[in-house]
């Protein structure tokens, strides 16, 4: 799909053709809500007969001729969407978020109405700033706009909607620069993520480890990063023996794919890895057969890593960044691992793989254990769907955070609070190791029922040392995620924009 074109405009709102103009008002109390003047009347009539408060999610759409004869309105309508009582106690966060379901709702009503332009008067939130505005609203509007349509060939009509075309913000004259900066800033974080979301939907035949090193391929051309890729011969001489053992049973070779963005200056060195099993069939330790095609979505973590690294790209922050992506399917052919079968990890730590499901731990360690060894990194994240067990403690509402880092860890809550991406920190103390050692080896790829998710964490802690380190454990919130305006059904795109937050955060020395 064509991505949509997102402008500031500083023309006033009435002047510019559209098929739809949004005026967002706040709620008052036992009052008409403050509008337009040449909305008044309309507006008070519909608060007078009880239709429109200015809730959230209230809407009042409107036909241009009917009410103004003064001024030409050059939109073929308007609709007044209600944002309900703004808090201006409330942190940024917090109407932020608002604002981003606000804009989530909007690409909601433009599908409905088939509007292919659409011009919105960005409200004056003096608490919130207008760049924040616009940031809030372009992410929302375009995250909310997300469809995946490529292989939707014979059932598609030719009227049918596509998503929207132009996306215009009019601010006032004082105001375009800083809603300017705020748009990029969201279309950045928005753009990123839909394209973690596009390469989720791609289904196990579509997305494998060679997409996976074709699209890293690309990024490194279009930004000029550093791009690697280790293939099966590579990770045999160095070792890597967890990403090989899982890749054993399938017909598609493995790929280690790395890129590296360098800002150039004097800067702190972040490494991110994500879990890239385009698809998680189990192995021998096979799956049960209901909901396994959702297991194409197992490679969400490498997506994350990806996407973020587009936004890197685009802003070009002062921070190092290199991202590391372990990629093959999990399946159970016949050279396939068996379960009892021993590995050596790339730091020579010897595994028991005792399920062969448990696969996202044993490619991490490899990648978790080359990359600190490689860059040095000041801070190392990696992101996975990597267990079940996460979704009973969580549920679908929080990404799980295992961290053997306090700041570290307090940076990625924040990060994720500003995403509007909630992570929520799970004990990682000495006594879940134990449920991990293995009496062959050093230890083994499963640790019993109890705590699944932390004595995952457990193992990969084993390849981290004392190097500051977060996991994060999406399989909750990958998809099916918490229900809002601008996360579709499907993959969330979790993560990345919670990883642009970090990196714009990030200020070198700060887990010093
Ligand atoms: N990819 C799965 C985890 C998963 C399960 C993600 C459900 C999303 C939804 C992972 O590779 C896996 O199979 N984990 C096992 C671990 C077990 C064998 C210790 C699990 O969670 O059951
Ligand atoms: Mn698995
Ligand atoms: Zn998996």
């Amino acid at each position: 799909m064509k991505p949509s074109r997102v402008v500031v405009t500083q023309k006033s709102e009435w002047s510019v053709n559209s098929d739809l103009l949004v005026y967002c008002l706040e709620q008052e109390k036992n009052k008409v809500p403050v509008s337009p003047l040449f909305l008044k009347k309309p507006i008070k009539q519909a608060y007078d007969l009880g239709d429109f408060k200015a809730k959230k999610k209230d809407r009042l759409l409107l036909y241009p001729p009917v009410f103004s004869k003064k001024k030409e309105i050059k939109a073929k309508r308007i609709l007044v969407m209600g944002m309900g009582k703004i808090d201006k106690k409330a942190g940024n966060n917090e109407t932020g978020e608002l604002l981003r379901l606000l804009g989530g709702e909007m690409a909601k009503a433009c599908a409905e109405l088939k509007v292919k332009t659409v011009t919105v008067c960005l409200p004056d939130l003096p608490s919130l700033g207008m760049d924040k505005t616009a940031q809030m609203i372009t992410e929302g509007v375009i995250l909310g706009d997300y469809r995946f349509l490529k292989y939707k060939k014979t059932s598609v009509k030719k009227d049918d909607y596509t998503g929207l075309g132009t996306i215009r913000l009019a601010a006032g004259k004082q105001q375009v620069s800083a809603a300017r900066k705020g748009m990029v800033l969201g279309q950045n974080a928005a753009r990123a993520a839909c394209k973690a979301r596009d390469m989720a939907n791609e289904p196990g035949n579509g997305w494998t480890s060679i997409e996976f090193a074709a699209y890293a391929k690309q990024l490194a051309d279009q930004y000029e990063f550093t791009y690697t890729c280790f293939e099966k011969k590579e990770m045999e001489k160095l070792g890597m023996g967890g990403i090989l053992a899982v890749n054993q049973g399938s017909a598609i070779p493995p790929k280690m794919v790395i890129l590296e963005y360098r800002s150039g200056k004097p800067a702190d060195t972040l490494l991110l890895v994500g879990k890239g099993i385009t698809f998680d069939s189990g192995g021998i330790s096979i799956k049960p057969a209901a909901g396994m095609e959702e297991m194409k979505y197992d490679m969400c973590g490498g997506a994350a890593v990806l996407s973020a690294m587009q936004a890197v790209g685009e802003e070009k922050p002062d921070v190092n960044v290199v991202a590391i992506v372990p990629a093959t399917d999990n399946m159970s052919g016949s050279g396939a691992v068996r379960p009892g079968d021993i590995v050596r990890h790339f730091n020579d730590v010897t595994a028991e793989i005792v399920n062969t499901d448990a696969e996202g731990r044993m490619i991490l360690a490899d990648a978790l254990s080359y990359g600190i060894k490689t860059y040095s990194p000041d801070g190392v994240v990696d992101v996975a769907t990597l267990t079940g067990a996460v979704i009973i403690g969580l549920g679908h509402h929080h990404t799980g955070l295992m961290s053997n880092n306090d700041k570290l860890s307090e940076n990625l809550i924040n990060a994720g609070e500003e995403a509007g991406e909630p992570v929520w920190r799970l004990p990682l103390t000495k006594d879940y190791i134990k449920q991990i050692e293995s009496t062959v080896a050093d230890i083994k790829n499963i640790g019993g029922r109890p705590a699944g998710s932390i004595t995952a964490a457990a193992y990969l802690s084993k390849f981290v040392g004392k190097t500051p380190w977060v996991h994060l454990d999406i399989a909750g919130t990958a998809w099916d995620y918490t229900e809002k305006s601008y996360i579709p059904k499907g993959p969330s795109g979790i993560c990345v924009r919670t990883f642009i937050s970090l990196i714009r955060n990030w200020k070198t020395g700060m887990l010093k």
